[in-house]
């Protein structure tokens, strides 16, 4: 197991899915998992007007299906909710206005990271998050802490919706970044937080494949 927590738009799952497909290890985007919940109260009358019905959304989380099926085309998982595709709508700016807050609450948590512990107990697995080598595999065998400059995140999120065809100003991307790392690192259950036993990986000015040369050096250093 490799567990790769950071904050928001890091580079993340790029650098995961990266890892998985040069070693051959499955990748699980557990950022994706909060999306899709988020989706789904959005989808089902949890969320109004900004306002999340918690009570609402715990008593429909035994409902929700979340599954990941290899995308041939884009050579990675994509995210399925009740066996529908939602890979591109869990990251529209919608949804990202939402998940920091979604992902606060205890029994969203609690099945989550229960499903994620299920998905990462094969071998030869990596997983990111926020809480994984912290509380989802706090055994993992390599855990990893990435970090990068906040304006180098707002642009390449920027670029990455701009690809997709969503226009966001990059002030609200800004923004967005800016609240999530707060209200994931102030959270009372499963903090964004480095764990003792960590590397640090800041990426600002590291290409892809200076990012894979740093975790084959450590990976080779753990006998892997
Ligand atoms: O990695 P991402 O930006 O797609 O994650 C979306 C949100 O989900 C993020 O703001 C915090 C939350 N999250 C979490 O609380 N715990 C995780 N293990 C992964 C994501």
């Amino acid at each position: 197991m490799i567990a790769i927590d950071g904050f928001s738009s890091c580079g993340k799952s790029t650098f995961a899915r990266e890892i998985a497909a040069r070693m051959g290890y499955i990748f699980i985007d557990t950022g994706a998992m909060y999306r899709a919940v988020t989706l789904y109260a959005l989808r089902h009358g949890a969320v109004d007007g900004g306002w999340i019905d918690e009570a609402r959304l715990v008593a429909m989380l035994p409902d929700i299906r979340i599954s990941f099926r290899f995308n041939a085309a884009r050579g990675a998982s994509d995210v399925y909710l009740d066996g529908e595709n939602v890979e591109r709508e869990i990251r529209s700016i919608g949804v990202s206005n939402l998940v920091s807050r979604v992902s606060q609450i205890g029994a969203v948590r609690e099945q989550l990271v229960r499903l994620q512990q299920q998905m990462g107990s094969a071998k030869g697995v990596v997983m990111d998050g926020r809480d994984i080598g912290t509380v989802v595999f706090p055994d993992a065998e390599l855990k990893i802490f990435m970090t990068a400059d906040p304006a180098v995140r707002a642009m390449r999120r920027y670029e990455e919706l701009k690809e997709k065809g969503q226009e966001v100003p990059l002030a609200e991307i800004e923004e967005n970044i800016r609240s999530r790392d707060l209200a994931d690192q102030t959270r009372a259950i499963g903090p964004l937080r480095q764990a003792d036993d960590a590397l640090v990986l800041d990426n600002s000015h590291m290409t892809v494949d200076e990012q894979m040369a740093w975790v084959q050096d450590k990976l080779k250093a753990l006998g892997c």
